[in-house]
């Protein structure tokens, strides 16, 4: 069967992991897909340093444009960030009828609603597991395995880099600027930081977290934002004597008179287990009637971790694509010929 083809929009942190994952994987990816995943146009601005990770194989230029409009692909991924040509880059590849996967909260919280529909009337996928918690599939997790329950609340760290900042603050007694400084350079921060720092970007994923959870349409703009800029040092410090700790939440709760969609820093007891969330890493607790409380947990921010949702995602649409129906059931993980091989280890 022929390969999927997709066309990557930009190749920064995440296209970059995504590019190595796709390629390190291929295999394997391939046979839980059911067709090869084939990276066959990249667009960016700089080409030369596009192609010292990728090589000359794949067609790389600096017209996006041109990728969405490219009749051979079949998938935009887009990991361009912003909200203005990246809105233009994706609603016009769903208008050219491509399915889309991208990590762009930011774009989802305020256009989502715009592109949804677009989406919808086109009969295409906007796919987006890694624009929440980086590598932990909390969408999917939301919409397929809890998908019996009535939603009550959900609440976490959904923010990596204000996270790391918070947990190096504490443990090491360093600065703000200096553990901000860190997380940017160890990949976690935005483009523009003062979305991490400001609760900002915490609020676009919470967005999309409470329309799933209450199929509403996404609201950004109701949110309260608080970030974590006005903490002080001794805050931290006050908060551990009294046996707290500040973590800053994404809450987002069902109540009868309506949604509360919140993000600001909140003290935790000491020995709660989010309390204990350190780093980058993200975690999610969510409340169902039928399941009662959910807690995920992994790598909120990233190179690969990130790279990991959106190479499922570019998995969940080629399943969608492949007539085969044992590629349309992802639960089919045994697969007798591959494991064949494989010992069992006696111990
Ligand atoms: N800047 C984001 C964070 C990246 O720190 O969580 C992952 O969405």
């Amino acid at each position: 069967m022929d390969s999927i083809k997709v066309g990557l929009l930009g190749l920064g942190v995440v296209g970059g992991g995504t590019w190595k994952v796709l390629a390190r994987n291929a295999q394997e990816i391939a046979r839980r897909a059911g067709r090869s995943i084939e990276v066959t146009r990249i667009a960016v601005r700089d080409v030369a340093k596009a192609q010292q990770l990728v090589g000359t194989s794949v067609k790389i230029d600096a017209d996006p444009q041109g990728l969405v409009r490219d009749p051979s692909i079949d998938v935009v991924v887009e990991l361009i960030g912003g909200d203005t040509l990246a809105l233009d880059l994706v609603l016009t590849a769903i208008d050219q009828g491509k399915h889309v996967v991208t990590a762009n909260k930011a774009l989802l919280a305020k256009h989502g609603n715009e592109i949804f529909a677009a989406a919808s009337k086109k009969g295409v996928i906007v796919a987006f597991e890694a624009a929440v918690a980086g590598g932990i599939p909390i969408i999917k997790a939301m919409r397929e395995g809890l998908t019996a329950n009535r939603i009550e609340w959900v609440a976490g760290i959904i923010n990596g880099t204000t996270n790391f900042i918070l947990s190096e603050m504490r443990s090491k007694g360093t600065s703000f600027a200096a553990e901000l400084a860190a997380a940017q350079a160890l990949g976690y921060a935005e483009a523009d930081p003062t979305f991490d720092i400001e609760g900002v970007d915490a609020a676009h994923k919470l967005t999309l977290l409470a329309s799933i959870a209450f199929g509403i349409p996404v609201q950004f703009d109701k949110a309260y934002i608080e970030g974590i800029s006005k903490l002080a040092a001794e805050d931290i410090e006050m908060a551990e004597r009294l046996g707290y700790r500040i973590k800053l939440l994404g809450i987002t709760k069902r109540r009868p008179e309506g949604i509360e969609l919140r993000v600001h820093p909140t003290l935790v007891p000491k020995e709660s287990m989010i309390a204990n969330v350190e780093g980058a890493m993200n975690a999610v607790l969510v409340r169902g009637d039928a399941v009662g409380q959910s807690l995920f947990y992994g790598k909120g921010a990233g190179e690969e971790p990130t790279a990991s949702s959106v190479v499922a995602d570019l998995v969940d649409v080629t399943r969608l694509l492949t007539a085969d129906p044992e590629h349309r059931v992802p639960h089919l993980a045994f697969q007798a010929d591959a494991m064949a091989d494989t010992p069992i280890l006696s111990i």
